[in-house]
Order: structure tokens, then sequence, then C-alpha cells
């Protein structure tokens, strides 16, 4: 399973990448708008801390043409970009091309597994189901990553399964007993995610235990 970062700051990035843990990076329009910067310059700044990851940028434009253009501008920016475009039905022709002209894409706010069906259909690289914004309307949002494993696999489409919109730690336990491809977690999720109070604890009185031996040097 392949775990993305769900934000566009540099500095955190740059932080946890260190790990070798994170294989790729999710923007959208909200994470680069909250980091202020010229939005271009942010994106190359990413894709050079991950030279070997997956980086999704989504377009901004809204009519098809200008979406179609635009997906393949920001294709041409670094070779591991991948380009998010909604999924949204006047995109499905434009959607098509951009594969059709080699466009790697991970379609974008996907809330059903027929929006998911027909993404695999027009072979998209990703397909990213929105389990928290499902949960907040109160509707389970994490079934549909299993229903879209299940699609996935039954049809042999190449499609991956990327769960997005993770809020909690339950929804990354939920992406994993799935078989989802990838996770993406914005960063307060991933550091919650890898520390354990037990962990802490455990370290903490085997250190309390060693120091009552007095040794200063070991081995
Ligand atoms: C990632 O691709 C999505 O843009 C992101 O996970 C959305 O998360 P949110 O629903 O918490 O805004």
């Amino acid at each position: 399973m392949k775990i993305f970062l769900d934000t566009a700051n540099v500095q955190a990035i740059k932080k946890w990448v260190a790990t070798g843990l994170i294989d790729g990076v999710t923007t959208n329009p909200s994470h680069l708008s909250k980091e202020g910067q010229d939005p271009k310059k942010q994106v190359l700044e990413i894709c050079s801390l991950l030279p070997q990851g997956e980086i999704s940028v989504e377009v901004t434009q809204k009519e098809p043409e200008a979406v179609y253009k635009q997906a393949k501008e920001i294709a041409a920016l670094n070779k591991n970009i991948l380009v998010k475009v909604p999924c949204h039905k006047d995109y499905y022709p434009i959607i098509n091309r951009l594969v059709q002209d080699g466009v790697k894409l991970n379609i974008t706010l996907v809330f059903t597994l027929i929006q998911g069906l027909m993404m695999c259909k027009l072979g998209a690289r990703y397909i990213s189901p929105f389990v928290g914004r499902w949960d907040d309307i109160d509707v389970e949002g994490s079934e549909l990553l299993l229903q879209m494993r299940h699609m996935i696999d039954d049809y042999g489409f190449d499609t991956g399964v990327l769960a997005a919109s993770l809020r909690h730690v339950r929804h990354l336990h939920h992406a994993i007993n799935a078989g989802a491809d990838v996770a993406t977690l914005p960063i307060g999720l991933f550091e919650k995610a890898i520390k354990h109070p037990l962990t802490d604890a455990g370290i903490a009185k085997f250190d309390a235990d060693w120091q009552k031996l007095g040794i200063q040097k070991f081995p």
C-alpha cells in the first residue's frame, strides 16, 4: 500500500519524506491556496522533494476545453505529476482524450461505485473516493473502498483505489482492510497514525530500568 501526504506544505512533506514511508503527495486547490505561495513554484518544489513519487495536482479551470488544455500544461510541469480532474460528467470526454494522450489521471471527488466504474473504463490511473465527505453527511464513506476494490478486481481494471478525504485513524484502518492501493493522509492524521502511547510508555520504562544499572557505556 502506498502512503501519500494530503497537503501542499513543503516543510511538513520534507520532514516526513525522510522516513522513507512517503510515496507521493495529493495537493488540491484548497491546500495550495492555504500555503499562499505561487502554486506553480510550490508544486515544483514538492516534485523535487519526491523525484520518484507521485504528485497529484488538480485542474482549476471549469469549461471542459480549458480543463483539457490546463491538464496538459500541468502534466508537462514534471514527469511525476498526476493530474486531478473532478469526476463530473461534463469532463468525461476530455478525461477520455487525456488518457489517450498518455496523461496520468487521479480522478477526484468520486462518491459512488458507478462513478468509479466509469473512470476505470476510461483508464484513469487512480480513482479517489472521498470517505470523510460522505461521513460529513452521515453516510458510511468507508464502505465505498471495499466496493471499489471488488469492482476493480472482478473486472480486471488497471486503475488503483486512492482512499481520500481520510480524517480519522479508523478511516486508515478501513482503507488497509479494504485493500486500497493508496491512502492519502493529512499531516495530523499521519502523525497520529504512526504514534502509540504504549510504545512511548514502553521506551520510558525500559530506560528507567536501564538507568538503575548505572552503566556509562554499552556495549
Ligand atoms: C485528496 O486528494 C483530497 O483532495 C482530500 O483528501 C480531500 O480531503 P477533505 O475532504 O478532508 O477536504
